[in-house]
């Protein structure tokens, strides 16, 4: 039994999430627990040595991310399909550069993570939006303005963010399916962000991308990690998979010439760490965050100015504010100064982002209860302030 109760203390851990004083941040999306153990043992383990020059990848790195792919999602990654890279974020980067030319639209559906409209529009090409459509309880596909957007000639790339954030939406494997022949239909090539995959509800998988058919594995690059699930975004260690062997030769030369695709000497040992030994750790963890989940859902039912959506994946809550606030950065800006809780406003997701907040809620269960009450708290002063 693991104990996600601690409450840890990040303050003086050049953390990002926590270079506040006085504050409650729960925006950025990693995790106040500490990490498997076997982790932490891995990394004590190699400083031992005390020698930390440059480091090839060992077998174990492979093997250790395909039996988790193959055992747990039914994906059969071969290992020459597979390369190591910084991060999801400087893979992405990467390939955007050699998929796509200046000018180009890659399609995304929004509201979605933010940082791809940085990967897109930092070298100059163009983030054409989908917008999913949102009926008042949850979001779907809009499959015929999809095709719209995958039909205009400028698209070359859809980044397909599976499961979605920040919406925690588990992907079906028919609407992957339809997503995958449409992009083949127009020449698109799909970038599928599984970083969020092991995050999900008790009783609940997702699809790998390139598990759906031939069409979806020839026509995909997948970037996985280790990191989101088992907190260890600090240690800047991804991978990214390219079944065709035409597009995997494109990617791979892309991500060594821009110096994105060589591992630190913790990167290999503490992803085997995670894939060979953490998978109880994982399923108690998924199990503390669903608790989170009910927790949050019975606090928020008790505020009817508010809608809490339902979500299965990843431990971020979308919370509609749209019948009260008049921006979402309006309404967080307030809410930091009045009650010090750091919210991430939805508007930074585009699509209709400005009605919702997104609230990290990887945390011990004390700290989300103040952050709860710090919330209905900064609401009931937002509206006696401004009564929109
Ligand atoms: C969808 C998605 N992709 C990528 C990242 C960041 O990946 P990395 O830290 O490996 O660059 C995040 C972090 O929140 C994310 O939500």
């Amino acid at each position: 039994m693991y104990d996600f109760d601690i409450e840890t203390d990040r303050s003086k851990s050049d953390s990002v999430k926590w270079s506040t004083k006085n504050e409650l941040p729960m925006w950025i999306a990693d995790m106040d627990f500490k990490v498997a153990p076997a982790i932490t043992q891995a990394i004590i383990e190699r400083a031992r040595h005390e020698i930390f020059g440059y480091t090839y990848l060992p077998d174990s790195w492979y093997s250790s991310i395909i039996d988790w792919w193959d055992r747990r999602y039914g994906l059969k990654i071969q290992k020459e399909w597979l390369h190591f890279a910084t991060g999801i974020v400087p893979a992405i980067t990467s390939i955007v550069q050699r998929v796509t030319n200046v000018g180009d639209n890659v399609v995304v559906m929004t509201p979605v993570y933010d940082i791809f409209f940085h990967s897109i529009e930092n070298f100059g090409r163009h983030a054409l939006e989908s917008k999913l459509v949102y009926d008042g309880e949850s979001y779907k596909i809009d499959f015929d303005d999809l095709e719209r957007a995958l039909a205009d000639p400028l698209s070359t790339l859809m980044i397909l963010c599976n499961p979605h954030n920040p919406l925690g939406k588990v992907w079906t494997k028919d609407e992957l399916k339809r997503i995958g022949m449409l992009c083949k239909k127009y020449g698109v090539t799909v970038i599928s962000d599984e970083i969020h995959c092991n995050l999900m509800r008790p009783g609940k998988v997702y699809t790998p991308f390139a598990s759906v058919d031939e069409t979806c594995k020839l026509n995909s690059i997948t970037c996985i990690s280790a990191s989101k699930t088992f907190n260890i975004a600090g240690l800047q260690s991804a991978a990214v998979a390219v079944p065709d062997p035409i597009l995997r030769n494109k990617i791979f030369r892309g991500l060594e010439s821009d110096e994105v695709g060589e591992p630190n000497c913790f990167a290999a040992v503490t992803t085997v760490a995670a894939f060979t030994q953490g998978e109880q750790w994982l399923t108690e963890l998924n199990e503390y965050i669903d608790m989170n989940k009910k927790t949050a859902r019975d606090f928020l039912r008790k505020l009817p100015q508010v809608k809490l959506l339902d979500c299965d994946a990843s431990y971020l809550l979308w919370i509609n504010i749209g019948k009260f606030a008049r921006s979402s950065v309006g309404f967080c800006d307030f809410l930091r100064k009045d009650t010090g809780l750091w919210l991430a406003p939805g508007a930074n997701y585009r699509g209709n982002g400005d009605d919702f907040v997104r609230m990290n809620i990887a945390c011990p269960r004390s700290r989300l209860l103040d952050g709860l009450n710090r919330f209905a708290v900064g609401v009931g002063h937002y509206i006696e302030k401004f009564d929109k």
